[in-house]
């Protein structure tokens, strides 16, 4: 297996990293009441000393009361939490490493089995999580301004503290996929619409905002994800034309980069060609993309969260995507949270190394 191709430089405006690998966003409840810890610094830092191109953090959520539903979930706001999020950004720096904050509101959710609950209901599109469930309010067109704001400013304080680039989690059914969808979005405002295109305006304003505050040589990455948790077979764009039509205007909104989104990467987003998201985003687009979802291990996330173990699996159908130019980056998310070091090992052909993927360090910071 010759992986030298994923070991290649990539540089796009602010964003210059060493290799195509990066640490996809997982969240880890390790930040107490929001403030990002010395030990989370130390956990993304072991991730740059071992070869991460980019690390994208965890999601860290945006200036909203309820923005959250987890009071272990870091905050990018407040000076204690962005003095932490310096800590975590200055020892990557110091590994050689780039990194991005995962910017997220996670719009109306399910209350957190710990029982804490923001102070101020949840907010969203139409109060619901999916089909059927409401848990908040309906947003106000006065609280959907407040909201974009919050974003820029978000997306302002990364590039302030010395981060290389900013995700905009727009993807799993939170706050901006809850106004993609049809199935959480019944609006009959300017916000909602019959087609995905008109439910994209809330992203669009979020992404102008974003792009306006950081200005046009900060890298801005969205992510996005046809599935949702509550609809794993979920398709928001159909066909490669309802793809363009939803993905071009966010293109043009500011995005650089498309982290799309997949349970597994080998999956063919449509019938009739075995491009995957990543590939197809990229051909109706020509924007980078970087694909994700159960790189080099046989189960995927969802089975994880369920308590099955994964194996580790070959990189030879990923390589051949990759070679090929289907996608420009490759997110990988359980290997690197359970071995930090594991593209190193991928680097220097030490796969009798690679481990597979235990559920027993969801619970754990893991360091070596
Ligand atoms: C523990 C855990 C937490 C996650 N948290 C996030 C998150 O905060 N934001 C996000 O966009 N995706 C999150 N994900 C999804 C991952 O970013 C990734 O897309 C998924 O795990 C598939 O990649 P993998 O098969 O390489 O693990 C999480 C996944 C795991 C396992």
């Amino acid at each position: 297996m010759n992986t030298d191709s994923l070991f290649r430089p990539f540089s796009l405006k602010s964003l210059n990293i060493k290799n195509r690998i990066v640490m996809a966003p997982m969240t880890r409840s390790f930040s107490p009441n929001g403030i990002p810890t010395a030990d989370v610094a130390s956990y993304y830092r072991k991730r740059a000393e071992g070869e991460a191109g980019l690390i994208l953090s965890e999601g860290t959520v945006i200036n909203r009361v309820s923005s959250s539903n987890d009071a272990n979930i870091p905050h990018f706001y407040g000076a204690e939490a962005l003095a932490g999020w310096k800590n975590v950004i200055d020892g990557v720096h110091a590994e050689g490493g780039a990194m991005g904050p995962q910017i997220w509101h996670m719009g109306i959710m399910d209350n957190h089995a710990s029982g804490w609950v923001p102070s101020q209901p949840f907010e969203g599109p139409s109060g619901l999580n999916r089909p059927g469930f409401n848990n908040g309010n309906t947003m106000t067109e006065s609280d959907i301004a407040d909201t974009i704001k919050a974003y820029g400013q978000a997306a302002a304080d990364a590039k302030e503290l010395g981060f290389d680039c900013v995700e905009i989690h727009g993807a799993h059914g939170y706050l901006i996929d809850q106004f993609f969808w049809e199935g959480t979005n019944e609006r009959t405002d300017i916000y909602g619409g019959k087609t995905l295109p008109e439910r994209s305006r809330f992203a669009i304003e979020v992404i102008k905002e974003v792009r306006k505050r950081v200005g046009e040589d900060f890298a801005v990455i969205i992510r996005l994800s046809q599935f949702k948790p509550a609809a794993y077979t979920n398709q928001l764009a159909k066909s490669p034309q309802e793809l363009e039509a939803w993905i071009n205007p966010l293109a043009d909104a500011g995005v650089d980069i498309f982290h799309c989104s997949q349970r597994r990467f080998w999956e063919p987003e449509f019938e009739g060609a075995d491009l995957n998201f990543a590939g197809w985003v990229k051909k109706v687009s020509g924007k980078a993309t970087i694909t994700v979802g159960s790189v080099g291990l046989s189960g995927d996330f969802f089975g994880s969260f369920a308590g099955e173990s994964s194996q580790a699996s070959s990189l030879d159908e990923l390589l051949k995507r990759f070679d090929r130019g289907d996608f420009d980056l490759v997110g990988v998310g359980r290997p690197i949270l359970a071995d930090p070091f594991w593209p190193k090992k991928i680097h220097e052909g030490r796969t009798d190394e690679l481990k597979g993927f235990s559920p027993a360090a969801l619970g754990e910071l893991v360091m070596s």
